[in-house]
């Protein structure tokens, strides 16, 4: 194995902290130092092994500990049982809250509110520090582009400048601006790098991404996420073109590290590291280590049997040099020292109770979720429902009062009694004047195998051995005719949507389509709520269902924001963080792709079917309509290392207090390469009171203006004209021009 020390990156004597850590080191031996960059799965099946790991020190961080008395138990294990006492770290899934649950990311993408996305993993963060958790892995960053991919509901859609404005915001929630805040965790942006552009969308399985690619759509919100100084980063499981990502020299550590500057520590993802002898990259685990190690990998994330164990001995046979190892162990140690775990290891279990319970946490779940919902379609106003005008509400669909589904995948530490149903939330809002009454109508389908989450406490999906088919059906379908208004509430159940989810069709699972052509043939009018987190085949719905919002898995307080939004109280404001297609022969289908021959006819591709998306991105309704007008650029030639200012006046036409977020798309003409007809580059989210107009600015300059050009292979900025628009989505049609000049 090549002897070369890994780049430990820049300079770090200058900072006290290091010295503190260089001097733990130097009394650390081989195996304690292999210990520190050793994370272990605790699951209580495994928990005697893993705390004895703990004990003699094979073991310096754990994840899927959430009990503060039990935090505190090992952490003392650690402190006051281990030769040097060094505290563990503690990490969790913390995707999208902790014991409240906040929107599923794709969600809180769609809000287009990098604020409120910062407000609710900064809640996220408070909860899980409350019961000594010290690191997120979160947020998930990996542009997708293929609806078959399950973990799409993780990220922030298809499109690198939204996902940067979101991963940035993310980090920033979870680790706010002090690493030792009491209230904050370590955010670990994941899974590095390409892992969305899995083959067919099939998780786990090799990404072949060109050069032009990862530059402009896969790294930059990692790069976004680095920039806002992210604590860690989750290396991926698959091949990054046949270099598994866990053992890429070239992501983990010249793009990482010497590239971006990364100071933090790399995690591998879960038995990443002993799965490059599964690859076929590793000749076997004493070699997955070293090279694991070697390529960037400083902490392995195992279940059992870390491949790390075997570094000592690879250290005296030469198979990697002291200086590899302690880079890594140095990182692990300034980790632990900058968050002031050897001065306060241990939590206050106390306080942990009334920092979960905290209702102020419940309002900014609510909020998230109604920022985050997108109307697709509203036909004749049926939406806002006027709770004047109604006396019955039939709500209709085996989601609508299920606390488990509402609040989506990724979810550990809930509490059904705290979560609102959208049941719960329509009763609520309507009071007294209103019959809201329920029917499932259709049992809940299931995957052909199993989840891996299914096996969790509380996850073990419901097989209903007493559900009577064509009893509830017929329920169903009688209530909607006696009802003033069906809500029929459809999507994918949860543990059909994110890791180990990946599916090949985007049809809606079971017998949702057939419930809602029964319901919609009552002649009853119908609203559609979507709990989903990738576009599905709504095509059906689309022609025959006038109101159609997209309300993800809204989490904890779903039912609340549903409520608000279907009674007008909040104007839905979200708009499509992706591409809708119309059926999984489109894929993949994105806005931003280049011009070809015959650019006229990119919506007749196929002969057998349209080629134009179901919603464009960046698509979202309101219940006001917007105008935009009075664009400009100034200067409106942007020379080399200046900006320019965009400006544009929206105005709300409607009747009432509303929200849309202008977009900024620019289409360079000509240049060293085909550039897409409509990149992202700006975004604002706006509330206008009815009439009121505001001037909204954006800024142009060389990060929005310079891509990497697979020619030169290198970064530029072209000499060329542009166009640009602003509008409420993709398709905007406000241009003006610029042109860029040296
Ligand atoms: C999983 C996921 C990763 C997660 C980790 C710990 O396999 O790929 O996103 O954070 O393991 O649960």
């Amino acid at each position: 194995m090549d002897n070369r020390d890994a780049s430990p990156g820049p300079d770090r004597e200058g900072r006290e902290t290091w010295h503190r850590a260089q001097e733990l080191l130097a009394r650390m031996t081989p195996a304690e130092k292999a210990g520190q960059l050793t994370q272990l799965f605790y699951f209580p099946q495994t928990a005697a092994k893993g705390e004895a790991a703990v004990r003699s020190g094979e073991a310096g961080a754990l994840l899927f500990v959430a009990d503060p008395a039990e935090t505190n138990r090992l952490q003392r294990i650690a402190v006051e049982e281990t030769r040097l006492g060094i505290p563990l770290l503690f990490g969790f899934d913390v995707i999208h809250g902790f014991r409240t649950i906040f929107p599923v990311p794709l969600a809180m993408a769609a809000s287009w509110d990098p604020d409120i996305i910062k407000r609710a993993q900064s809640i996220a963060a408070k909860e899980a520090r409350a019961v000594g958790i010290h690191w997120a892995f979160a947020p998930m960053v990996d542009i997708a582009r293929d609806p078959r991919w399950g973990r799409m509901i993780e990220g922030a859609g298809e499109d690198p400048f939204l996902g940067s404005a979101v991963a940035a915001a993310h980090v920033r929630g979870f680790q706010g601006d002090d690493p030792a805040d009491a209230d904050r965790v370590i955010s670990g942006p994941k899974h590095f790098a390409g892992y969305g552009a899995a083959m067919g969308g099939r998780d786990y399985d090799e990404a072949n991404i060109s050069d032009s690619e990862l530059w402009n759509v896969y790294l930059p919100p990692f790069e976004a996420a680095v920039k806002a100084g992210c604590g860690n980063i989750m290396a991926a499981y698959m091949d990054l073109n046949g270099i598994p990502a866990t053992g890429n020299r070239w992501l983990l550590s010249e793009v990482l590290r010497n590239t971006w500057d990364f100071q933090g520590f790399v995690v591998s993802d879960a038995n990443s590291v002993r799965d490059l002898e599964t690859h076929g990259f590793a000749r076997n685990q004493e070699d997955a280590a070293t090279r694991a190690l070697w390529a960037g990998i400083d902490m392995e994330m195992v279940f059992m049997d870390p491949a790390y164990t075997t570094l000592p001995q690879s250290l005296g046979d030469g198979q990697i040099s002291e200086g590899v190892l302690d880079t890594s162990v140095l990182r692990i140690l300034e980790t632990k020292i900058n968050m002031g775990l050897f001065e306060n290891p241990y939590v206050d279990e106390s306080r942990s109770t009334e920092v979960l319970e905290a209702s102020p946490h419940r309002e900014v779940a609510r909020e998230a979720a109604e920022r985050s919902m997108v109307l697709l379609r509203n036909e004749g106003n049926v939406l806002p429902l006027d709770d004047a005008q109604l006396a019955s509400i039939a709500l209709i669909g085996p989601f609508a009062d299920d606390p488990r589904e509402i609040i989506g995948p990724w979810s550990f530490d809930f509490r059904n009694d705290e979560t609102v149903t959208i049941l719960d939330g329509i009763r609520h809002r309507a009071g007294n004047g209103i019959d809201v009454r329920y029917a499932p109508g259709i049992r809940r389908a299931h995957r052909v195998f199993p989840s891996m989450f299914d096996a969790f406490p509380g996850q073990e999906p419901d097989r209903q051995p007493d559900f009577d088919d064509d009893g509830e059906f017929r329920k169903a379908i009688d209530l909607a005719t006696s009802s003033d208004v069906a809500v029929v509430v459809l999507g994918e159940w949860q543990n059909m949507i994110g890791e180990d989810a990946s599916r090949a069709s985007m049809t809606l699972p079971g017998r949702q389509t057939e419930l809602l052509q029964a319901v919609v043939e009552t002649g009853t009018p119908v609203v559609l709520l979507l709990m989903n987190g990738r576009p599905l085949d709504i095509t059906w719905a689309n022609d025959r269902v006038p109101a159609i919002l997209d309300i993800w898995y809204p989490g904890s307080q779903g039912g609340h924001a549903v409520a608000n939004i279907l009674f007008g109280d909040v104007a839905p404001g979200g708009k499509l963080p992706f591409t809708w297609p119309r059926s999984m022969n489109q894929v993949p289908l994105i806005s931003s792709h280049t011009r070809s021959h015959q650019p006229e006819k990119q919506g007749e591709r196929y002969w057998d079917e349209p080629s134009t998306p179901l919603f464009p991105f960046g698509y979202g309704l309101s219940y006001s309509p917007f105008a935009y007008r009075n664009i400009r650029i100034t200067p409106d030639t942007i020379h080399s290392g200046t900006t320019a200012t965009v400006s544009v006046e929206v105005t709300n036409t409607g009747a009432r207090t509303a929200d849309d977020v202008a977009q900024m798309y620019i289409h360079q003409r000509f240049g060293s390469a085909s550039r897409p007809i409509r990149e992202l580059k700006g975004f604002q989210r706006v509330t206008l009171e009815a009439g009121e107009r505001r001037t909204v600015t954006f800024t142009l300059g060389p990060d929005q203006l310079r891509y990497w050009n697979a020619a030169v292979r290198d970064w530029v900025i072209d000499e060329a004209e542009f166009d640009l628009w602003i509008g409420s989505d993709s398709t905007a049609s406000l241009q003006t021009t610029f042109s860029t000049a040296r």
